[in-house]
């Protein structure tokens, strides 16, 4: 049976730059190169991915509200810097209900102490961080599989 599902993937600031920025937190692999794995991860079950990046909060926060009535069944997100920072992107995802799960490359938890805390983790179906790239392709595989819980 095909899945149906729209799934959105959310980058947040400076991911524009994976591939050039860090490499060793953030490894070689472009934004690009994920992306397009991502949508051809997800035309294989017959979904359609659609990626959105910004470095403005405001931006992510209005793609997140759009979510509302474009059909999105499921949010992938890596909130990149605002992870840390961001109440503004918290309560959108919390105000559109769309299950979420959080992505990040690094494993934030070996790293400084201001990347420990996150806005996101407590409202997400799951969070998934120092598996690079690979941790995108988890989520996603994760998001069309995914069953809401009843009730
Ligand atoms: C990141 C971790 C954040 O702390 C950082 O600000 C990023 C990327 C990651 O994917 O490991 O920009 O979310």
């Amino acid at each position: 049976m095909p899945n149906t599902r729209k799934i959105l993937v959310l980058h947040g600031p400076n991911l524009n730059l994976l591939g050039v920025r860090e490499p060793q937190h953030y490894g070689a692999d472009t934004l690009a190169t994920i992306n397009a794995r991502l949508a051809e991860l997800g035309q294989g079950y017959g979904a359609q991915v659609q990626a959105f990046q910004s470095n403005r909060e405001y931006e992510l926060i209005e793609r997140i509200q759009a979510t509302l009535s474009d059909g999105t069944d499921f949010i992938v997100i890596n909130p990149a810097a605002f992870t840390h920072t961001s109440v503004a992107i918290r309560d959108a995802l919390a105000a559109t209900k769309k299950p979420f799960v959080e992505v990040h490359l690094s494993n934030v938890h070996a790293r400084e102490a201001f990347r420990h805390h996150s806005y996101f983790s407590d409202l997400a179906v799951g969070v998934i961080c120092g598996l690079g790239a690979k941790g995108y392709e988890y989520a996603l595989r994760f998001a069309l599989e995914y069953t809401p819980k009843a009730g």
